[in-house]
């Protein structure tokens, strides 16, 4: 495990620079499958999560070809059908799901072990399988793998129980390539789908709607290379933002689109922070004592679910009680134990969290247990009185590109207790 030193008693200031998002990464990554030709990412962030992907592709046949840090090259043009990508990597994200709806778009078939990624609860899969059951595959779940098989996929009416990102993003990738129109209905509004609508249709597809809860796709028999830039990190920004006014700090954080990031800036202003909005950048100024809110995750554009545990620290430093409801996952309060070693005051029942603020937290060693609590840990650490060691640093660089060299830039204190040496992939990945 990783370990990171954390000194406490900083309150950060400075500007920081946000990567590209790792959620529109991971859903156009598996696209690349899709394009005959050559498609060249820009803005493409440096996480493990891509590094995982990226190793999946190339262990599937396509062609990965860095261009610097944030650049890549993909050309799946002499993939063959029958190609299993290896359950091993498969395993370590759960975004490797998004093989199923791209593999079976341009194969009529799809072999793809059940992923994993953060334990958030459970996390079913039934909407992406109903999807593609309704566009004509048959689905078969034996030995840990999901086989999907259609002759011809045919596009159709799709009602989603449930709104959920990755069976909208997995439904988007099979249709693309479906006979006739597929319409989308109750789907996911995420920025990260309209950038996946937007890297499809420069592929060639016809998808419209991305961004509503309705998309209407008509299916194309052949895709094209293409250039796409993703889009900025609004998690990575929101971490930043909700970090600066914790730790009672000035921050500004840059190359972001505050559209995607207006629930956090109400969240913010409602606390009682200074926020100020320019064009792609966005600045926050702790002014004064934190007023208590009260916090309800919901699907985009309501308050990110994957912010909670960093909107639950800020919440730990405000002068009274306040609220936290999660509506999205079922049990995503793991990062509440650990917590509590630190002194926070919470309190935890079903979906609700009570959060008695105003407790000047201490230093302790803690364990990571997923991504974005891994984050929310950190932040703590920062606003904490004293030493915390922060272990399994390896499950935030999942979805944080650097974070370490950008808290310290911002005047965080902190030092990698122990640099693992690995060659490829990290041995631990949740
Ligand atoms: C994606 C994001 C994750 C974010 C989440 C919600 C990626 C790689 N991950 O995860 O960072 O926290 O969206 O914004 O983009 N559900 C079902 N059946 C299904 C699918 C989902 O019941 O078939 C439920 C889930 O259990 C959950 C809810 O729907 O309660 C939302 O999940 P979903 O939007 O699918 O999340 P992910 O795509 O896994």
């Amino acid at each position: 495990m990783e370990k990171l030193l954390v000194q406490g008693g900083t309150s950060l200031q400075g500007r920081v620079k946000i990567s590209g998002s790792k959620n529109a990464a991971l859903a156009i990554l598996p696209g690349a499958i899709l394009a005959g030709g050559k498609v060249k990412l820009d803005n493409l962030p440096d996480i493990t999560d891509v590094h995982i992907l990226l190793r999946i592709l190339e262990d599937l046949g396509v062609s990965v070809r860095r261009r610097g840090r944030n650049q890549v090259e993909l050309n799946s043009s002499r993939l063959r059908k029958g190609h299993t990508p290896s359950p091993e990597l498969v395993k370590k994200i759960r975004a490797s799901y998004y093989l199923m709806g791209s593999l079976l778009a341009r194969f009529g078939r799809a072999e793809v072990p059940i992923p994993g990624g953060c334990d958030l609860g459970p996390r079913p899969i039934d909407q992406h399988l109903k999807g593609f059951a309704a566009l004509g595959a048959r689905i078969n779940t034996e030995h840990g793998l999901v086989k999907l098989e259609a002759e011809r996929l045919r596009g159709a009416r799709i009602y989603l129980d449930v709104v959920s990102v990755g069976a909208t993003v997995n439904l988007m990738l099979a249709a693309v390539a479906a006979e006739g129109t597929t319409i989308l209905e109750n789907v996911a509004k995420e920025p990260e789908i309209v950038d996946l609508a937007n890297y499809l249709n420069a592929i060639g597809a016809s998808v419209r709607g991305a961004g509503t809860d309705v998309i209407r796709i008509e299916g194309v028999s052949s895709f094209k290379g293409a250039e796409h830039c993703i889009i900025p990190d609004r998690i990575e920004a929101g971490t930043f933002m909700l970090a600066a006014a914790a730790t009672g700090g000035d921050v500004v954080v840059e190359e972001v689109i505050p559209k995607h990031l207006e629930a956090v800036t109400a969240k913010l202003v409602e606390a009682g922070a200074q926020v100020t909005v320019e064009p792609e950048k966005i600045r926050v100024q702790a002014k004064g004592p934190l007023s208590p809110v009260d916090l309800k995750t919901f699907p985009y554009p309501g308050f990110p679910t994957d912010l909670q545990p960093l909107g639950m620290i800020l919440l730990t430093a405000a002068s009274g009680t306040s609220i936290v409801t999660e509506n999205v996952f079922d049990g995503r309060f793991a990062h509440v134990p650990e917590l509590k070693k630190m002194g926070a005051r919470i309190k935890v029942e079903g979906r609700t969290a009570v959060v008695e603020g105003g407790t000047q937290l201490t230093g302790a060693p803690v364990t990571v247990p997923d991504l974005r609590a891994g984050a929310a840990l950190l932040v703590a650490g920062l606003m904490a009185r004293g030493e915390t060691i922060i272990n399994g640093m390896e499950l935030i660089n999942r979805g944080y590109e650097n974070i370490d060299q950008k808290l310290t830039a911002l005047g965080a204190q902190l030092k990698r207790l122990r640099e693992r040496s690995y060659i490829g992939l990290p041995r631990f990945v949740g």
